[in-house]
């Protein structure tokens, strides 16, 4: 684990998600992250396109080039119209985007994140696509003010690895998920230690890396927070997977509350 304590961790990841959001908003983010973040187009690429030309037609460019995601949740959550659906670390809005074309009018769907300039960029995008039925606000995921019992579905895409405190990530999810309620995420984990200097570069914390944990710790954090069928989906290699690089996976983890 870093040396950076918890509010140094996320002003780091504040600050390269930040300048990641102003540079999408600029029309620069031709390919995320030269000194490196989640996200299809980083040089830590996962072996995957994440979104289909379905997904991405009519979006924004500057939603999709904000995106830094290492999956696709909406394709995996079986969203229904009607549903509400929170996601955890929205970024440029992406996978919101898409969840609200799956809800429809009559659902609505909630973004947090704690980088304002990603809350804007968000905003922005759904400004231009004339949404009514997703908004985004600035909060901390293991804090969202949302009231109890908000969600049917909580998604989240290459973030809670970022989070310092993962217990609080999922004792918050649980708190705001109604009960009967489900999660589906894609994230960054690993199947094998990763060396401590690895693990200690702050430059390996914003690019989804030393943030990421053992599986079984991982699915066992969010068993304590009180989730059920706890299941990984699927699972990937990174494209850049040499030495300790091949110890990390982006996974597709599913969780239910219990009714
Ligand atoms: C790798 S990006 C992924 C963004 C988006 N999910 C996507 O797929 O494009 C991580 C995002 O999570 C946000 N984030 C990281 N830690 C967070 C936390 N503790 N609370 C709220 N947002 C957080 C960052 O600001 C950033 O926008």
């Amino acid at each position: 684990m870093t040396q950076l304590n918890e509010t140094e961790i996320k002003e780091v990841v504040k600050e390269r998600y930040g300048n990641l959001a102003r540079e999408a908003s600029a029309g620069e983010a031709t390919s995320c992250c030269d000194d490196g973040c989640c996200g299809a187009e980083a040089e830590l690429d996962v072996i995957m396109p994440l979104y289909t030309g379905t997904d991405t037609e009519g979006l924004p460019i500057e939603a999709i080039a904000a995106s830094a995601g290492c999956g696709n949740p909406t394709a995996l959550a079986s969203l229904s119209p009607g549903e509400t659906v929170v996601d955890f670390g929205s970024g440029g809005g992406i996978d919101c985007f898409l969840a609200a074309r799956q809800v429809g009018e009559s659902g609505r769907v909630i973004g947090i994140d704690m980088t304002q300039d990603m809350v804007n960029l968000a905003n922005s995008n759904a400004r231009k696509l004339g949404l009514s039925n997703a908004e985004f606000r600035l909060a901390e995921i293991d804090n969202t003010t949302l009231d109890n019992d908000t969600a049917d579905i909580i998604i989240s895409n290459c973030v809670i690895n970022l989070a310092p405190d993962k217990d609080s990530v999922f004792q918050e999810a649980f708190r705001i998920l109604k009960p009967g309620g489900r999660m589906m995420i894609s994230d960054m984990v690993l199947v094998d230690d990763i060396p401590n200097e690895e693990a200690e570069d702050t430059a390996n914390w914003v690019a989804c890396l030393a943030g990421a944990e053992m599986k079984d710790v991982y699915l066992g954090r969010m068993e304590t927070a009180g989730f059920v069928d706890v299941q990984v989906a699927s699972e990937t290699a990174l494209d850049s997977n040499e030495g300790w690089r091949a110890a990390v996976r982006s996974m597709n983890i599913q969780a239910s509350k219990p009714v």
